[in-house]
This record gives C-alpha cells, sequence and structure tokens, in this order.
C-alpha cells in the first residue's frame, strides 16, 4: 500500500487534519536462536517489510487507533487518564498501551492523547516479529509527538519491557534490538549480555535469503516459550549449585559445557543448556565465515542450528521441518533453517539466485502435498531500522 493511501486512509478514519508517518520493520534472525536470553550472540536483520504508522497528536486524553490489518475491529479507543492495563478485548492495542505505559514509567511525560492508523506487511505470527515491530513503531511515534528525550537503546529497551511485563512473553532482546538498530544491507551481531555490537554486512553475493513462511500460526508458542526460557534458568541454577562461576549460558564455551554438563542432572535440561552454548558457539562461527565470504560454511552452520533447534531444543515442528529438511535437498540450496521463536512460524534459505524460482516451486509441491496446505515465499531484503517518513 502507497504511503499516499495511508495518509488518505488516516483522514478518513479520523476526520482530521494530516498526520505524521513512521516505519518500523519486522526482521529475520540470520543465526543465534533462543541465544539472547541465555547471554549469547544473535546475528538477525531488519527487513524492509515492516509496520507503517500515521500519527496526531490530539488536545484531550483519548488514544484512538485503528488498524488496516484488523478493519473488522474497527476504532479502538482507551483514556490516558484512567489506568492502562491489557486487556484481551483491546487486541493489538494493548501493545499501544504498554508502550504509553512504559515511557511514563521512565519519566517521560505524555499527557495528551493522539490519533494512530497502523498497517502492516509483515505477515501476522508468522516469527518475523510483527509484535516487535509494532512496539517500535509506536516508541518512535511517541518520540517524535511529544518531544521525548530518548536513545535508541532506550527504546528498544522499553519495547522489550512492554513485551515482557505487559503482554507477557519472557522474550529476550533481539527483536527489539533488530528493529531498533538495523541498517540497510547490514546484519547485526550482537552480544546480548554486554550489549555490543557490530554492523556486518549482510552479502550473500550469488545467493539470496529466502524466507518461506510454514503459514502454521504460532499457537501456544507464548507458554512453550516461556517454558524453554525457564528451563535454560533451571539448568544454569544447577550448574551454579554444581560450583560453576557463570552468570549465564552464553558464558560456557562446548568444552566447559562438556565437563559440567552432568551438574544439570536431568536429561532434558541438559539438551536445552546444551542447544544454547552450541548455538552460541555456531554465531561466532557464522559471522566469521559471513565477513569471510565463506558462504558454504556459513550456509552448514545454519544447518546445525536447525538439527540442534529440532533435536535438542525441541522448538521446530513438522511443518518447519518439512520446509527445512526439503530446502537441504534442493540443488543451489547452501543451508536452511527456521527462523525466530519456532514452533510455526518462518524458516529461511540461503539459496544461488538462478535456483530460487526451481527450488521455491520444489519445496512449495512437497510442503502443500505434505502438510496439507500451502507455505509463502518471500526474499529478504536487509532494510534500516525504525525511522520517521518524510511527509
Ligand atoms: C523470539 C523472541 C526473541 C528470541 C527468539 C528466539 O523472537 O522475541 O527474543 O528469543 O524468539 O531466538
Amino acid at each position: 500500500m502507497e504511503l499516499s493511501a495511508l495518509h488518505t486512509r488516516f483522514q478518513e478514519v479520523f476526520e482530521s487534519e494530516p498526520g505524521r508517518a513512521f516505519f518500523a520493520p519486522g526482521r529475520i534472525n540470520l543465526i543465534g536462536e533462543h541465544t539472547d536470553y541465555n547471554g549469547g550472540r544473535v546475528f538477525p536483520c531488519a527487513i524492509t517489510q515492516g509496520t507503517y504508522g500515521i500519527a496526531r497528536r490530539r488536545q484531550d486524553s483519548l488514544v484512538r487507533c485503528y488498524s488496516l490489518n484488523f478493519e473488522e475491529a474497527g476504532l479502538i479507543s482507551f483514556d490516558l487518564s484512567q489506568e492502562l492495563v491489557n486487556r484481551p478485548e483491546d487486541s493489538w492495542t494493548n501493545f499501544v498501551k504498554g508502550e504509553v505505559k512504559f515511557l511514563r514509567q521512565a519519566g517521560h511525560t505524555i499527557d495528551q492523547g493522539f490519533d494512530l492508523l497502523v498497517y502492516g506487511n509483515i505477515p501476522n505470527g508468522a516469527g518475523l516479529s510483527s509484535s516487535a515491530s509494532l512496539e517500535l513503531l509506536v516508541g518512535i511515534t511517541l518520540e517524535a509527538l511529544f518531544d521525548l528525550t530518548l536513545t535508541r537503546l532506550d527504546l528498544v529497551k522499553i519495547g522489550q519491557q512492554v513485551e515482557n511485563h505487559f503482554i507477557g512473553v519472557n522474550s529476550g532482546i533481539m527483536d527489539q534490538f533488530a528493529i531498533g538498530m538495523g541498517a540497510k544491507d547490514m546484519a547485526i551481531y550482537l552480544d546480548t549480555n554486554s550489549l555490543d555490537y557490530e554492523l556486518v554486512p549482510a552479502a550473500f553475493g550469488e545467493h539470496l535469503v529466502l524466507i518461506m513462511n510454514t503459514n502454521k500460526r504460532r499457537e501456544l508458542a507464548d507458554s512453550k516459550y516461556n517454558e524453554r526460557r525457564s528451563q535454560c534458568e533451571e539448568a544454569l541454577r544447577r550448574l551454579q549449585a554444581g560450583g560453576m562461576q557463570i552468570q549465564s549460558l552464553g558464558q560456557l564455551s562446548p568444552d566447559g559445557f562438556e565437563t559440567s554438563r552432568h551438574l544439570i542432572n536431568d536429561e532434558v535440561l541438559e539438551r536445552r543448556a546444551k542447544h544454547a552454548v552450541y548455538e552460541n558457539q555456531r554465531t561466532v562461527q557464522a559471522k566469521e565465515a559471513l565477513t569471510a565470504g565463506d558462504l558454504k560454511t556459513f550456509g552448514q552452520l545454519l544447518n546445525a542450528s536447525h538439527i540442534s533447534l529440532q533435536e535438542d531444543y525441541e522448538v521446530t515442528g513438522r511443518e518447519l521441518d518439512t520446509l527445512v529438511h526439503t530446502a537441504w535437498q534442493q540443488e543451489g540450496v547452501l543451508g536452511a533453517r527456521m527462523t525466530g521463536a519456532g514452533m510455526g512460524g518462518c524458516a529461511i534459505a540461503l539459496v544461488a539466485k538462478e535456483a530460487v524460482e526451481a527450488v521455491q516451486a520444489a519445496i512449495g509441491q512437497a510442503y502443500e502435498a505434505s502438510i496439507g496446505y500451502p507455505a509463502s515465499f518471500y526474499i529478504a531484503q536487509v532494510g534500516a531500522g525504525a525511522h520517521a517518513l518524510a511527509d
């Protein structure tokens, strides 16, 4: 949808003067999955698909929200003079409430309401971070409308707080960081322990990243996600109780893990911790391989990541496995893995440009035959982080 059409819809829906426009991307994660809440490395990039917003400040304390993705929901409003609580019937606007609440809690003044129209072209619930995209979109919108003095990292952290304490998903910081800090054609190599990061050219040469969407909604995903996080915390607690001087699983090398894993003393927890430790190491290696232009090694690390997420972390499922395993069999595919939280959502494959159409057709056919409904495919374009759009 054209930006001018969004401006027009804004004025129609709110019977208002023109508003200001903003954009926040979605993200893919190249590698480093379920490592961010374990103090490990991640390697995501922002993509050009994302969430658009048009907004205008109001004179009263009313906030009115309208999404072109959920037109049947109509206008959803809340009043800033009342307590901001998460109510299921307020659906996506809970993210808006959460942002206002946590910005205020951080000492920022938002004393007037606003009108906000939103349109997203990231498939919803597909593991491309539509929720963090919305969080950052609302964050930069409020920053601009109310002249707030914030660093980008402040906004990233507030987005994560909303997710953790208002929405109830104990996510790490990867998604908000990638969406807040992304840059065109760059991947972000982030140490989630120190928050040091480096922008690395997302240079895939004669290859590209194909996003493969299972079209399976991530139902129950949030509770499984929180369960995985608790399992890692419990594994860490047991290692510490056994005398290991570590604050996170991300501090353990594979060797350190192998000599101490018996302290965990639970087969399932051991596998969860094993994934976190080895995935962290794979992420370090993948960053080196990409920097060196060694796409073959990079692809092999993607494959190993998927196997670990399938067997040790158990967050893939039949749909993602079907996409990824079929991708592995195709000529021209250097590697493939699930991306994001898993349990549905999307996978990525590193595919030779000349083979993309054939690869997509073959995977699409095999997927539909086995799963009973089609997958969707998009070519990832690595884009900028959240920003205001010219009027
Ligand atoms: C979700 C979370 C992230 C991260 C990934 C898994 O996207 O929001 O913080 O944990 O899952 O790597």
